[in-house]
């Protein structure tokens, strides 16, 4: 494992392994010695687009392995003034230990890590979330004990988030209903893939895909860069919201994950979110932990 560009890239074996070394770091922090694993060492973060959570858990995360880490913004950087991803990823790699990124397209991404000699982890693109996806693992798999048999229930937008989200849960064993408005899928070919090695439902029946879920997940309405289709979408998507009603359809003992900033009376109700906000707001730390591991696997720390 060279970079962190999708989850697809990586087997069920890697991803035990980063959420096994997760767990630990996780315990060494609280209980144990916080041991300098990237000491020296220096991630610079590009972001092109807005962050809470990804910034500063990166940032902490790298501070608390004994290294460094650099914000630099898309738009103050050369390359927001057209200087191409492969000259970026050249000079960057002269004097970092590894790149973040957050932006648009995957391509850029990709591009950056293929001229890139150090590596490059997806902070989300308009395809995919995989940090995200890796702490939701992390935080399931701490409060269900195991994947095996566990049914998870996306509800909304089939956005980065969900498409990640498939290819997790298949990787894991675990089944994954997706109910979205018709013309909101995910990604065809995730969906492809996702029915051939799992089981994967997409649908546009709420209930039906809440039905007998361990874990109900939901995301915005309107993603970074689609500000524009925000009253659209409020349309389209009416009724595509976890709210009490629909939570007795899950299991009694069911999960609530959502991967934040939330939009209350949206996508979730405000009484769904608080009552379930110990587990919203642990998955939120565990972006720390996970964040943490995938870096260390990356970055050359000992274990
Ligand atoms: N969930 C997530 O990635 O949050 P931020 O946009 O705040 O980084
Ligand atoms: N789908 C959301 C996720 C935010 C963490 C977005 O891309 O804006």
């Amino acid at each position: 494992m060279k970079h962190l560009l999708k989850l697809g890239d990586l087997s069920s074996r890697e991803i035990t392994d980063i959420l096994n070394l997760a767990d630990q770091l996780k315990f060494e922090k609280y209980h144990g010695e916080r041991k300098p694993y990237l000491g020296g060492k220096t991630l610079g973060m590009i972001f092109t687009k807005a962050s809470t959570r990804t910034r500063v858990s990166f940032e902490v995360g790298m501070y608390q392995l004994g290294g460094n880490a650099l914000f630099l913004s898309g738009s103050e950087m050369q390359i927001g003034r057209g200087e191409p991803a492969e000259d970026t990823a050249r000079v960057l790699s002269k004097y970092l230990d590894g790149i973040m990124i957050r932006t648009y397209k995957q391509s850029e991404v990709e591009k950056l890590a293929e001229f890139s000699d150090i590596p490059v982890i997806n902070g989300l693109t308009d395809y995919c979330h995989p940090c995200q996806v890796l702490a939701d693992l992390m935080t399931i798999r701490e409060r269900k004990g195991s994947f095996k048999g566990k049914k998870l229930t996306f509800i909304g937008d089939g956005n980065n988030m969900a498409n990640s989200l498939i290819v997790g849960a298949v990787k894991t064993g675990m089944e994954i209903a997706v109910a979205c408005p018709k013309g909101y899928e995910p990604d065809a070919e995730i969906i492809k893939w996702g029915t051939q090695n799992g089981k994967v439902t997409i649908t546009d029946d709420v209930k039906a895909a809440a039905e007998g879920a361990d874990v109900m997940y939901t995301d915005v309405w309107a993603s970074m860069g689609q500000e524009g289709e925000a009253e659209l979408r409020k349309q389209k998507f009416k009724g595509f919201c976890i709210d009490s009603e629909l939570m007795k359809l899950a299991k009694k003992d069911a999960m609530v994950l959502h991967c934040l900033p939330a939009h209350r009376g949206e996508e979730i109700t405000a009484e769904v979110l608080e009552a379930h906000a110990d587990e919203i707001f642990a998955e939120a730390e565990n972006r720390l932990h996970a964040q943490k591991a995938v870096m260390v696997t990356l970055m050359g720390g000992k274990k």
